[in-house]
């Protein structure tokens, strides 16, 4: 065999072989063995010079053509198999961003916090401010001051958490009144959010713990006219202005007259169902007119100043408002309930 024919066998050889290359190892190899330093190719240019003169020009430039087209070859086999390699390497780890994410479910307001945020901002737009007491009050604030008798039965520790020294978790958010006018001349306009504590064992309309929002309004000439405008208004915003209203006569130590406010039952309408116990009404909160008392307690003069005193439960308003039948639900907290709010 001659060179020529050598030079046709290996560019057949190198170009079989570099097809059937599965990696890129498998390149390199075919690249060391026909143009490596001791490869087929380089012996075959070496022995050129044995080659006669009249053939050295036509075998070297076939040398030289099978050189550089086994080197093309071998590059764009190289080519192929890093583009092969990526391609099942992105399918293994396959990622469709046009998959929808996953999302955390975000939490929300209990309902109770929510409806008395709500309720505060009414008050905070009809000019009250809106203040805090502690939840540890002194037996004094909680009853005396609120012109409670000593007989009085929601003064019984059956109804009353008493942490000792003259002190109650208080039983409601009144009070707060005490605190404010003590500690500041009249004109009063506030509301006073907060958690309370009664001795009561829990049902479908009673908490141990429960929030109220506590309103005290007290100037040189607040009549019972402002009392009812004022509570009407409230009632109207949160129940809606259909809701029709009514003060009934009731009784509370502190203030004379008392009275609470019913509304026309959200079901019914008035007409009698379940809610409303057939009566047509529900009752949302407690008020009245400061009971002079009162006001000699803080150090006001009752001939000089009147004014009104409201309370109301957050969770009654919050089951009224939304519908929920049994008031503890508002705190198991179960998602599925608490997500419709
Ligand atoms: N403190 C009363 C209660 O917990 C509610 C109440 C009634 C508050 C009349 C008042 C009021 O300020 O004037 O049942």
């Amino acid at each position: 065999m001659d060179l020529h024919d050598e030079a046709k066998a290996a560019q057949d050889a190198a170009r079989g072989e570099i097809q059937s290359c599965s990696s890129l190892e498998d390149v390199d190899a075919v690249r060391i063995k026909y143009l490596g330093r001791k490869g087929e190719i380089t012996f075959l240019l070496r022995k050129l010079g044995k080659v006669p003169p009249e053939q050295r020009k036509e075998v070297g430039g076939l040398l030289n053509e099978i050189k550089v087209e086994i080197g093309s070859l071998i590059e764009s086999r190289k080519q192929d198999l890093k583009q092969q390699k990526y391609a099942s390497g992105a399918s293994a780890e396959a990622l469709d961003v046009t998959l929808p994410g996953r999302t955390f479910k975000r939490g929300r307001f209990n309902p109770t916090l929510k409806m008395m945020d709500d309720l505060v901002q009414i008050f905070v737009g009809m000019g009250f401010s809106s203040v805090e007491g502690p939840e540890i009050e002194t037996e004094y604030n909680n009853f005396d001051a609120l012109n409670f008798p000593p007989w009085h039965p929601s003064r019984d520790d059956h109804d009353s958490f008493y942490v000792g020294d003259g002190y109650v978790l208080r039983t409601h958010t009144s009070p707060a009144q005490i605190r404010v006018m003590k500690s500041q001349p009249p004109p009063v306009r506030v509301v006073v959010p907060g958690r309370c504590h009664r001795r009561d064992t829990p049902d479908a309309s009673h908490l141990m713990s429960f929030y109220q929002i506590e309103g005290l309004y007290v100037d040189f000439d607040v009549s019972m006219a402002d009392l009812k405008g004022t509570l009407a208004a409230i009632a109207h915003e949160i129940f809606g202005e259909q809701t029709r209203i009514r003060f009934r006569p009731h009784y509370f130590p502190f203030t004379e007259p008392s009275t609470e406010l019913d509304i026309s039952c959200l079901v019914c309408e008035g007409k009698g169902c379940r809610l409303c116990k057939h009566s047509g009404w529900l009752e949302v909160l407690g008020c009245g007119m400061v009971h002079p008392n009162v006001f000699e307690h803080v150090g006001y003069d009752p001939r000089k100043v009147t004014g009104f005193a409201f309370g109301m439960g957050v969770e009654r308003i919050a089951t009224l408002k939304l519908g929920i039948g049994d008031i503890r639900l508002l705190y198991e907290n179960d998602i599925r309930l608490l997500s419709q709010f």
